[in-house]
């Protein structure tokens, strides 16, 4: 194989280490929970824990979660061996709830092999063998959690280097990929690749960002061939995303005399694997005059809905849970299929969620059950193996794991 070549001169690339630090060391950030650079007993624990809680979630809303996980489950034992539930729970607000997932069973994993071998992963290769540890991330473990060698190759490093070195291919191209990783690992050094990866972390969250980049605060400015040019925000160059289709559903309050409210477990594979849900019902197409009474404020998301119709976007089909499906024949036999009602909410806009894929309209709607329909409709549930909760939205909020759209319904 040859060698990669780099536009910068070998000066320029072996000083880019050095100016970094020198940065950091004066004007990064040394107070993150899960740092590990002044300890020489790092834990690589609390650094898989972090970065897969950072893996597409800004410091500041990690910050309370990781608290939260460390106080709850101190130990990768402690959280291996906590039910899913809990987990899920701790996760609720995060998103991307595959992550939970891939933690949860992430942290067995490590168990298994720290049972095995007597200690935590001390390879590359063995930490990318966990669920949820990517190249990058399991170069961040090596370097920041291991005191190791390590290479971090992340969005905000593909960001900073794509301006350095003006490398203008599409960077969710392989090509430009490896040759970031290239240039990733030609510029961290052998020593210290822990504090140069949190370097390059902090320099892409405050100095070289996405639209406002304060590049007169940057050590590498002097040779960024982007701000040589003028054109940092041209970099990095990537394809332009499909616009998300839509998908629009009635989300049920269903509730009982005393007001608590019907929650599902929603199925481990799918959307929101693992969480608790109101049951969910698609609904075929939405008219443009629905919610013509919204209010003034939530206007703007109806124009929204309307022009995304018009435009003939693909609207998503929600696929039924087996539940929603017990629940949906459950109200047509007890000819309630329509009889809920927009109550509380009768002036509100379809609540707007965008997940990965698509964006989600939400609409809430409410019906109360006597008693024996409860009982009834329990049973139905139950006789299915169906995992069930009748809480208040208090208390599901506080005891269950809610995806953020139930908790912004709730609200
Ligand atoms: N983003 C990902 N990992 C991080 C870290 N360790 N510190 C700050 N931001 C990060």
């Amino acid at each position: 194989m040859t060698a990669p070549t780099f536009i910068h001169t070998d000066t320029n690339l072996n000083s880019f280490a050095p100016r970094l630090l020198d940065w950091f060391a004066k004007n990064g950030r040394h107070d993150l929970p899960w740092q590990q650079h002044q300890t020489d007993t790092p834990n690589p624990y609390i650094v898989w824990l972090s970065e897969v809680m950072l893996q597409q979630t800004q410091v500041t809303t990690v910050l309370p979660y990781f608290a939260r996980f460390m106080a709850s489950f101190p130990t990768v034992q402690d959280l291996a061996a906590a039910e899913w539930d809990m987990v899920a729970e701790h996760w609720a607000g995060l998103g991307y709830y595959a992550r939970a997932r891939n933690l949860h069973k992430g942290a067995k994993q490590l168990v298994e092999v720290i049972n095995e071998t007597g200690d935590f992963p001390q390879t590359l290769a063995g930490w990318e063998a966990i669920s949820g540890v990517g190249p990058s991330t399991a170069g961040a473990i090596m370097a920041m959690g291991l005191h190791r060698y390590g290479v971090i190759c992340d969005g905000n490093v593909k960001r900073g280097l794509t301006r350095w070195a003006a490398i203008d291919g599409d960077i969710t191209k392989s090509a430009t990929t490896k040759e970031l990783w290239a240039l990733a690992e030609r510029l961290t050094p052998r020593e210290n690749s822990g504090l140069f990866a949190q370097a390059m972390m902090d320099m892409g969250a405050t100095l070289c960002t996405r639209s406002k980049p304060a590049c007169l605060l940057c050590p590498l400015q002097e040779d960024c061939l982007a701000h040589a040019q003028g054109r940092e925000t041209d970099y990095p160059v990537k394809a332009k995303k499909q616009p998300k289709p839509s998908k629009f559903s009635n989300a049920l309050l269903i509730k009982d005399v005393d007001g608590n409210i019907l929650w599902l477990q929603r199925p481990d594979n799918g959307i929101w694997g693992g969480l608790w849900s109101l049951p969910l019902e698609f609904v075929e197409k939405i008219s443009s005059k629905v919610n013509a009474k919204t209010a003034a404020e939530k206007t703007t998301e109806i124009d929204d809905i309307s022009s995304k119709v018009a435009s003939n976007e693909k609207v998503y089909e929600t696929e039924f849970t087996t539940a929603e499906q017990i629940i949906n024949e459950w109200l047509d036999k007890n000819e309630l299929i329509g009889k809920s009602v927009n109550k509380t909410l009768l002036d509100d806009a379809p609540i707007k969620h965008s997940l990965t894929h698509f964006h989600w309209y939400l609409t809430p709607q409410s019906l109360t059950l006597d008693n024996e329909q409860v009982t009834d409709l329990t049973k139905a549930l139950q006789a299915a193996e169906i995992n069930i909760n009748w809480l208040n939205a208090d208390d599901a909020q506080t005891t269950l794991g809610l995806p953020r759209a139930m908790v912004k319904i709730l609200e």
